[in-house]
């Protein structure tokens, strides 16, 4: 799997590429799987729609690897926090965790109600091809956190920030029962048969940079050994979105996924020599072939003779056209071919 060489280090014959939500609403047949669900959640619930729409991207882009289609938020929702997603709004909690005695609300061993998810796993692993990877996912629990005390996505996060400086001890507490939710959910996806796993915390850039090292980075570290201690052979992508002070970002990972906001030379000159860098094209690139085209050309220059995974610096955007994702895969396989 030329998606697992570059992440262990080993030379390919191109660079391969891969896209974050590369399955999603801007795919078609995506909106047709996820009406004939019902809606998002039910999709991701069921492993028959849910396998269907992870393999789209694979048929339709010819990208290197697939990622798990489901979503972050379904640990919390295992932990007893009720659940929607709202047109135009996102991801809703209608009970989220405000105060120290709300913990004893949430529930533990979510990973034993996460089934569905396992099972789409294997379904998926059966009928992807041997030379694509399967990549499975979890929030990191700093995001997780975000959305179990703002209640649903926030521009400010007043709501947990106030908590962090007012009321830290309850926020590790918090913190430390969604990493171990987290690390037992990662294991039963690769006892399930993910090749790889990648660790997203969208929310790294809304602390100042020590104080997300300290509730979120180290939580990210504390899942990385875990992990790496039973599972040496599964390579982990880390993806603290946006963060600076990159020399300080160490641990037990194989991948750093670079957002599109950090300059890409600025992540290899700190990072490259022990990890392989994932990313980092601005997604709205996307919208003109030309400016694809640029963004490629420069992103594979900036990381010559390094190893490199190629990836948008952030998701997909629906209204994006799949021609011209599938001419950024074609464009990056091709013009990183080596020899
Ligand atoms: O293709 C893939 O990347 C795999 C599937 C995937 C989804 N969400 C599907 C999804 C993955 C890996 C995620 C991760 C996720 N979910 C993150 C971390 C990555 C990031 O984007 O920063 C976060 C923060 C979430 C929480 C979440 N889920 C939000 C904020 C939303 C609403 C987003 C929006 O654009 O409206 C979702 C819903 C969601 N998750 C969709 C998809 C395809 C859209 C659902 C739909 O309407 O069909």
């Amino acid at each position: 799997m030329i998606f697992i060489d570059a992440c262990l280090k080993k030379e390919t014959e191109y660079t391969p590429i891969w896209i974050m939500r590369q399955a999603g609403r801007y795919l078609p047949e995506y909106m047709a799987t996820r009406a004939e669900a019902g809606d998002f959640i039910s999709l991701c619930k069921n492993p028959k729609l849910a396998c269907e729409v992870t393999l789209q991207p694979i048929d339709i882009l010819g990208v290197d690897a697939a990622i798990l289609f489901s979503d972050i938020l379904v640990v919390p929702m295992e932990m007893g926090l009720d659940l929607s997603f709202v047109k135009n709004k996102g991801p809703v909690f209608a009970n989220p965790i405000l105060k120290e005695s709300d913990l004893d609300r949430l529930e533990g061993d979510s990973q034993d109600r996460l089934t569905y998810v396992y099972d789409a796993i294997s379904m998926i692993r059966e009928q992807l091809s041997k030379d694509k990877a399967l990549i499975g996912f979890a929030g990191a629990p700093w995001t997780l956190v975000t959305y179990m005390v703002e209640g649903e996505g926030s521009k400010t996060y007043n709501r947990v920030k106030r908590e962090v400086y007012e009321n830290p001890a309850f926020m590790h507490k918090l913190l430390q029962l969604v990493t171990d939710e987290v690390i037992k959910y990662v294991e039963r996806q690769i006892e399930a048969g993910v090749d790889a796993i990648q660790i997203f915390d969208s929310w790294a850039n809304a602390l100042e940079s020590d104080v997300y090292l300290e509730f979120g980075w180290s939580y990210i570290k504390q899942i990385c050994d875990k992990i790496k201690a039973k599972y040496p052979h599964i390579p982990i992508i880390a993806f603290p979105k946006g963060v600076s002070n990159l020399e300080k970002y160490d641990g037990n990972f194989d991948v750093f996924g670079v957002h599109w906001s950090t300059p890409l030379d600025e992540a290899r000159d700190a990072l490259s020599d022990r990890y392989t860098l994932q990313g980092n094209l601005e997604p709205a690139r996307i919208y003109s072939k030309e400016r694809i085209k640029e963004g490629v050309e420069s992103i594979l220059e900036t990381m010559k003779g390094k190893n490199h995974i190629f990836n948008l610096g952030h998701g997909m955007i629906p209204d994006l056209k799949p021609e011209n994702a599938k001419y950024l895969v074609e464009l990056v396989q091709k013009m990183s071919k080596r020899g």
